[in-house]
């Protein structure tokens, strides 16, 4: 399973910061990376981005469920895709808490992508009061179970594993903690999905870093990583991407 390195910008980035793009595109080209390499700008920035884009693949951060119509300031997925998009983030724990987006809302996503031609992207993970009750890997199951539609594939679905509590906080779970979660996670797709579930890569995300890159990314349960706030400068970015061991 080759991995798959993706940063997510959330709601940062001018055009100025195309310059990290090309700084990007030209590592990349001067040396081939053993992982894909996605990077989720926002919505402002993608038609930019797509001029740039070399090497590494674009995602939107969100989608609508809808087609189209009537509904004033979201984006559909075919959107996305026109602008040069192949993937969209769907379900990010941020538009759970913020958006109030349930898992039901987040397969109508991962569906609404799939028919434009986007791969999704479908972000699950417990918050602290979960973990400490106990329920990580009950929440887990359930958000698979929920926010993941049942045609999912490796060819349309990335699960992206985010415990909340590791978004933004420089804290992470132990590497024991990481295996047993993508071992339970795993076990849940292919309870849900049969065969199809053994193929769908599954990312670790939150508080990935340069100087802990290399621990969590040659995880063998671990199929690459979702990376925020260290994906915004390509030189950051980068020594994510080149942690990953060359197979
Ligand atoms: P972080 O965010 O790397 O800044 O912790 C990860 C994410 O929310 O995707």
């Amino acid at each position: 399973m080759r991995p798959l390195v993706a940063g997510n910008w959330k709601m940062n980035g001018l055009a100025s910061s195309l310059a990290e793009l090309v700084a990007l595109k030209a590592a990349l080209a001067a040396k081939a990376p053993a992982c894909d390499v996605l990077v989720c700008p926002p919505f402002t920035l993608l038609a930019q981005a797509a001029v740039v884009k070399d090497g590494f693949a674009l995602g939107g951060q969100d989608c609508s469920a809808k087609e189209g119509g009537a509904f004033t300031g979201d984006i559909s997925a075919s959107m996305l895709k026109d602008a040069g998009a192949s993937h969209v983030i769907v379900g990010h724990s941020e538009r759970r808490q913020y958006h109030g987006e349930r898992d039901g809302d987040v397969a109508a996503k991962a569906g609404a992508a799939w028919r434009a031609g986007l791969g999704a992207i479908i972000c699950i993970g417990e918050t602290e009061a979960q973990r400490y009750a106990g329920d990580a890997n009950n929440i887990c199951a359930s958000q698979v179970d929920g926010s993941v539609p049942g045609a999912a594939t490796a060819a349309n679905t990335t699960i992206a594993y985010e415990p909340v509590w590791a978004i933004g906080t420089g804290r992470t779970p132990t590497t024991a903690d990481i295996i047993a979660m993508h071992g339970h996670i795993r076990n849940c797709l292919v309870r849900r999905l049969g065969e199809a579930g053994r193929g769908i890569r599954i990312l670790y995300g939150g508080s990935v870093k340069p100087d802990n890159a290399a621990d969590i990314l040659n995880l063998p349960e671990v199929n690459g990583a979702l990376v925020g706030g260290a994906s915004l400068k390509a030189s950051d970015f980068l020594s994510i991407i080149t942690a990953l061991k060359q197979v």
